[in-house]
This record gives C-alpha cells, structure tokens and sequence, in this order.
C-alpha cells in the first residue's frame, strides 16, 4: 500500500480456524472512512478474501471523488456536486477532475483552445461509419471508433510527458462528442457535420446532433444549460463498474484509448448506464398500456416478474443521490422553459412518490438514483433514448481518463489480478470421445432434435 493512506496505530485482529491469530493494520481516508488492510494476508495464512460484487471491498486508494451513501454526499476533489453544479461549465468539472484543481482563466482558455482543435475526425475515418449496420447501436460503434481513433491519431502512443497525456486527453474529450453525433447521423442516414470553431463544447455537441448542411441548429440557453448540468453530474462518481473496468484495463498498462473504450463497453448494461435508456422504456411502456405507478409497482414487487423499478437503487447510495436531485429539479425548469407536457414526467413523478411511501422500497433503502429523470431531460433535448447511454459515456469521459492516470502516475501500482474460490469439479479422469454418454454430455449445449440422429450416424 503507498504512502498517502494514513495507516493507524490501531490493528484488527483475524483469528483462523486453524487457531492462527494475525493483526492487520487499519488505514483511515481523509474523511475518516475506513479499511483493513488484508494485502499481507494470503502471505501470512494462506486464506484470500471472498467478497462476490465487491461490496466490502477498497479495490485502490484515490484522490478523485469521495462519496458517501449513507448522507447523499457527492464531491469531486473535495468541491461539493452542488457547487460545481451551480458555478462550473463541463469543461471546467473535466480539468479539475483530470488534474485536480479548478482551472485558472488561462488554463481553462487553453484547454478550449486545444479541444476545439482536436475536435474534428481524420477525413478517412469517417467513412467508417458506413461500415455498420444501420440499426447498430450506438453503444457499439462508440467503443469501436474510440479504439480505432487510436490507431488513426497515435499509432504508437506513448504518453511519456503531461503535454503528451494533456494532448490525449483533449483529444478523447472533444472527439469523443464528435464520434457520438456521428454515430447518431449515420445511423438516421443523415451527413456527419463536421464540429464548428465559434461553439463551445455542449452547443458544438448539439450543433454536430441537430444541424443539417443547409440548416443550422440553435439550442436554447435552457437547454444548453440542461446538458452541461447532466454533463457534470456525470463526470466521476469513483470505482463504479465502468470506471473500475477502465483501471483494471489500464493496470495492465493498456493506453488509454483501449482502457476508455473499455469502459465505455462496461457502462453499457441497463444495471448500469444503460438505466437512463431502460427508465425511459419502462415510463414509455407504463404511458402506452395505461397502467398505473400501483400497478407497475405491484409488478415490481412480485419478485417472480424478475422487474426492477428502473432509476431505482444505488450500490452505494443508501439515501438520496444528489445528483438525482439536481436533475430533477433541472427536468421540471428545462420542460417549462420549453412548454413541454411530457406525461412521463408526472409518471415519473408519481412513480417515486409512491415508491417512497412503500415499505418494499423504504426497507431495501431504494431512492432514485442520477438515471431517474435524466432520461425526460435528454428527450426533452431531442437525444433519442438509444443515445442516452452515449451521452453518459460523454459526461464520464474526463473520470475516466482521471482513474487511468492515477494508475499510470503511480509508481508502485501493480497488475489487478483478484483471486477466486474455486467451486468447479475436482480433478478427474479423462473420458475418451467415443465414451461418453449423455450423462457426460456438456451441460447447457443444444443441438436441434432434428440435428442430432444426422450428427450421430
Ligand atoms: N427495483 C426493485 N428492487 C430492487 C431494485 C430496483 N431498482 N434495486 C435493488 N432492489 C432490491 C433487490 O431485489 C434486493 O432485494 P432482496 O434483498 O430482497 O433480494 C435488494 O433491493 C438489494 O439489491 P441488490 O441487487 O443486492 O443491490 P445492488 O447494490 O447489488 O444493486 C443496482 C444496485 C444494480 C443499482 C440495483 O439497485 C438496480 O438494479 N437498480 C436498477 C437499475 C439502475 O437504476 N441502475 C443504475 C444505477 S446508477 C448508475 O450506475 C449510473
């Protein structure tokens, strides 16, 4: 373990089966939370530490974000979401979340600078777009062109200076937005827009989503506010899934184009990212059949339905998600400045007023979480609900290249390599091919009834 954790002078004390007693140290963070340290252990006693989903488990000590679950408390470098809300456009959240301090007048100009530079796709890598299907999902070509961006910018990358990582870092920042509102137009079969040099990061995004060659897009103040806010609300939140794939990746020493797109295949799921997409389905779906929120509750709650209330949930909130609570808020000003009547959002609404009141929720300590109203927000944009995931993955982008160089700054970090519990057969004795009968047969593997008398003679 590095220095920066303050190791106590207290200890816990395991003691094994086996009547083995050992002492570990107990570590402290700044804000008094607290860990044992188990690294020496295995070499002492031979036992590891099982702890399926991770839910025990400090996987890295990090200066980036701090929360805590318990009292709805989100901060990125010690600045509380709020503040950063209130007072930060995304750019500024990115630089203070990369390096650490909120920019100065001349940093933050430069760095403007140096995206808007970086904003445009290599002319031949465009044509690549073409390439997919057309109901691909934006997801997977977002993932993809990351990685081949790599291979077009920097083919031999080696971040060996802070100008080398800043210049990446810009780089997978602005293209990033221009990849996503390319992936968009292709994918309606409109031409790609190439990014403008007089906007600034949100209203060139909206630019490169909404304009047409013989017809420009203008967005409101409203709703260039309303995705600068979900932006930053997005920009860290420490070791999710996404974030954590992106140190695992880069612990291999991976660049950080792979480790990203890596990260971006692991926000994908509806457990995860993919939830802002999945609330907005399930408040269509609840609008379409005319259930009520008791309704869809009932089923929520019918365990054998296999359905969760979407937007619901938090591994580590365990009270309100702050920034569930700015969103809302956002949603309601963004679709009365627009005179939007949305009914999703009184679903919505009504969803979580319920839901709060009811004993199946309250026990569990299931609050809404950032997804939750996000999704009435981009939609209110004009973002279809496959994007939304996209835009996340956007917003997240500065976290993630964050998380990849406290790995790749840090001198002493190793591999992620957890270990496991094997739970599999013992060792066996090999059974010849022609031997084995059904009982032997691979379990889960179907052949076609029809199939099978032909493969056996
Ligand atoms: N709806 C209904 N029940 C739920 C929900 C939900 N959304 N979330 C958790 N539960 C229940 C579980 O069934 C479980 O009940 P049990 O103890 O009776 O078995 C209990 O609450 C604990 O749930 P876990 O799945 O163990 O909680 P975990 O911390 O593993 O999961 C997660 C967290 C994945 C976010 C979960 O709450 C969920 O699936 N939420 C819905 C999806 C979602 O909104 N994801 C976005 C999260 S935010 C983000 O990643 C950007």
């Amino acid at each position: 373990m590095s220095e920066s954790v303050d190791h106590t002078q207290e200890h816990a004390t395991l003691t094994l089966p086996s009547g083995q007693v050992v002492e570990l140290p107990v570590v402290e963070g700044t804000e008094k939370e607290r860990a044992v340290d188990i690294a020496g252990l295995r070499q002492k006693t031979g036992y590891i530490t099982l702890d399926d989903g991770y839910t025990n488990t400090g996987s890295c000590e990090s200066k980036i974000t701090f929360i805590d679950g318990e009292k709805g408390i989100l901060r990125y470098r010690g600045y509380p979401i709020q503040e950063i809300a209130k007072r930060c456009s995304f750019i500024e959240t990115a630089q203070l979340v990369i390096w650490g301090e909120l920019p100065t007048p001349e940093e933050r100009s430069y760095f403007s600078d140096i995206l808007t530079e970086n904003s445009a796709l290599p002319e031949d890598f465009r044509r690549h777009f073409a390439g997919f299907p057309v109901h691909a999902h934006p997801m997977s070509i977002l993932s993809a062109m990351i990685n081949a961006l790599q291979s077009y910018d920097l083919p031999n990358m080696i971040i060996d200076s802070d100008e080398e990582f800043q210049r990446v870092a810009a780089t997978l920042i602005s293209k990033v937005r221009t990849i996503a509102a390319a992936a968009y137009k292709s994918s309606i079969g409109e031409p790609i827009m190439y990014p403008r040099y007089d906007l600034r990061y949100v209203e060139n995004f909206l630019h490169m989503m909404f304009s047409r060659p013989y017809r420009d897009y203008v967005p409101s103040a409203e709703a260039t506010a309303a995705l600068n806010l979900f932006l930053l609300l997005h920009a860290d939140h420490e070791q999710n899934c996404s974030t954590s794939t992106v140190r695992m990746v880069a612990s291999g020493q991976a660049n950080l184009y792979a480790s990203v797109a890596a990260g971006v295949c692991a926000l994908w799921g509806p457990l995860h990212g993919g939830a802002n997409q999945a609330v907005m389905e399930m408040l269509t779906l609840i609008r379409d059949s005319g259930m009520t929120a008791q309704d869809y509750l009932a089923r929520v709650k019918d365990r054998s339905t296999g359905i969760r209330l979407m937007g619901f949930g938090h591994r580590v909130y365990r009270s309100f998600d702050p920034r569930a609570l700015l969103l809302k808020d956002a949603c309601d000003k963004l679709l009365n400045s627009m005179n939007i009547v949305d009914p999703r959002l009184d679903i919505a609404r009504e969803l979580e007023e319920v839901a709060l009141a009811d004993d199946y929720f309250a026990s569990r300590k299931l609050y809404p979480n950032v997804d939750f109203y996000s999704g009435i927000i981009l939609t209110a944009l004009g973002i279809p609900t496959e994007m939304f995931t996209v835009v996340f993955a956007i917003g997240r982008m500065p976290g993630w290249i964050a998380h990849w160089k406290e790995i790749h700054d840090n001198p002493a970090s190793r591999i992620y390599r957890p270990r496991q519990i094997y739970v599999g057969s013992p060792e066996r004795e090999w059974v010849n091919r022609f031997q084995r009968d059904k009982g032997n047969t691979t379990q889960g593997f179907i052949i076609p009834e029809e199939l099978r008398a032909k493969l056996s003679s």
